[in-house]
């Protein structure tokens, strides 16, 4: 976790001051992915790479019988979630704690089975094993609970020019849209019996998917497919 959280506080030190307000031009979905949260009565809501709490923060105001948990791998990024949720006087409702979605494990980080509802936004993009982060996201939904994500898309319906000249903007930041998320959600889906909604809004400029998890568990589960079999 040490080298991740030192690459992010590295990148988030000093724009984490500004994140709320330059992001909200350019991480297109977060709000449409809140409006599908939806979680049931007194329900848990968490979510992976919270950065400055903005959407936790919308959410627990949003689903006000909901507790919700948040983490991150930049201690920078939390001292700003932490202050944001304090000025939000919503302290008793949000839990955030410093983690990496590459390990997480639901019981030892907030001493939790799991969660109704588990999201993702504009993260993926900036994890190297974006795929291990997937699959302990998906590990962490309770049965007949959803994950949700939102990050960037392929841009294919989006001028060529326009495309680049994004492409090449984000590698500074370390973000890399992720071409074979689709897929890797088709496999999670296939493996376990869960459905899958995805969609490229925005011709294509993001993603958004919700995977819900069966009820009651499948024949296929991850160990299965962490097996090889
Ligand atoms: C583009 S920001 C998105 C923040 C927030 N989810 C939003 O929608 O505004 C990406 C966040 O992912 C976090 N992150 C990157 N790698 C991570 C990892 N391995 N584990 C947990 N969080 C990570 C970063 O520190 C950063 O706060």
């Amino acid at each position: 976790m040490a080298d991740a959280a030192a690459e992010m506080d590295a990148i988030y030190r000093v724009q984490r001051h500004i994140y709320d307000a330059s992001r909200k031009y350019y991480l297109l979905g977060r709000d449409g992915l809140l409006d599908s949260l939806a979680p049931p009565p007194s329900g848990s809501i968490l979510e992976i790479g919270c950065g400055t709490g903005r959407n936790l923060i919308l959410a627990a105001q949003r689903y006000p019988s909901a507790r919700c948990f948040g983490f991150d791998v930049s201690r920078a990024m939390l001292e700003t979630a932490e202050a944001s949720v304090a000025k939000a006087g919503l302290q008793h409702s949000i839990q955030l704690e410093q983690a990496d979605a590459a390990l997480f494990d639901a019981k030892s980080v907030f001493g939790m089975d799991g969660f109704d509802r588990v999201f993702i936004s504009y993260a993926l993009s900036m994890i190297p094993p974006w795929r291990a982060a997937l699959e302990r996201a998906f590990q962490a939904v309770k049965p007949g609970g959803s994950l949700h994500v939102v990050d960037f898309g392929e841009q294919s319906r989006l001028p060529q020019t326009f495309r680049a000249g994004l492409r090449a903007w984000l590698r500074k930041f370390s973000v890399e849209p992720r071409a074979e998320l689709e897929g890797e959600l088709r496999r999670l889906a296939a493996d376990t019996g869960a459905v899958l909604v995805f969609e490229r809004p925005f011709r294509d400029y993001a993603c958004r998917a919700i995977l819900t998890k069966p009820a009651v568990a499948s024949g296929h589960n991850f160990s299965d497919h962490q097996r090889g079999q």
